[in-house]
C-alpha cells in the first residue's frame, strides 16, 4: 500500500498510527508463507489498538456510532481471515491484501477525515483525551456536518424532551 497525500490529515495523533498502519501493512502483504501468521497478529493488534484509539475519541466527544459499527466490521474481517489462515486456507489472505487499500483510502478520506475535523474543531485534549469544560462536544457543534451519521441519542433525547 503506498502512503498517499490524501491520507494526512494533519492532526498528529491520527496520522502517526495511519502511517504505521500503512507500513505494518506492507510487512504482511510482503511476508513469505513462514511469517506470514505472525505478521497477520501484528496487523490485527495494531488495527485493534488504532480503532480502540478513534473510539475512545468518538465516546469522549460523543460522535455518532456508525464510524466504530464500520471498525468493527473490519475487524471481524480480520479475524475471520486470521482463522483461516490458522486452519491452512490463506486464500482469504490475499483477499485482504488485495482489497484493505481501497477500503482504507475511503475510510481515511471519509469517516477518519470527518472524526479529525470534529476533534480539531473542539479543541480535543490528546492528552487527557477530553474537550476543555464540555461533554458532548460533537453534538454541540452538530450542523458544521462532521458529525454526518445522524443524530446523537443526546440529540434525539434534546429534540423530544
Ligand atoms: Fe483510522
Ligand atoms: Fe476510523
Amino acid at each position: 500500500m503506498e502512503w498517499l497525500d490524501d491520507y494526512e490529515l494533519e492532526l498528529e495523533p491520527m496520522d502517526q498510527t495511519h502511517h504505521e498502519f500503512v507500513e505494518i501493512f506492507n510487512r504482511l502483504a510482503s511476508a513469505d508463507a513462514a511469517s506470514r501468521l505472525e505478521r497477520l497478529d501484528e496487523f490485527i493488534a495494531h488495527t485493534e489498538a488504532h480503532f480502540g484509539q478513534e473510539n475512545r475519541w468518538m465516546e469522549a466527544i460523543d460522535f455518532p456510532g456508525c464510524h466504530r459499527a464500520e471498525h468493527d466490521r473490519v475487524l471481524a474481517v480480520l479475524r475471520e481471515v486470521r482463522s483461516r489462515l490458522a486452519a491452512g486456507d490463506g486464500f482469504f489472505l490475499g483477499r485482504l491484501i488485495e482489497e484493505l487499500p481501497t477500503w482504507f483510502g475511503h475510510h481515511a478520506s471519509g469517516m477518519d477525515a470527518a472524526l479529525a475535523f470534529t476533534l480539531k474543531s473542539v479543541g480535543f485534549d490528546f492528552e487527557t483525551e477530553t474537550v476543555a469544560g464540555s461533554k458532548g462536544a460533537c453534538a454541540a457543534s452538530s450542523g458544521a456536518g462532521a458529525c454526518a451519521c445522524g443524530p446523537t441519542m443526546s440529540e434525539v433525547q434534546a429534540a423530544e424532551g
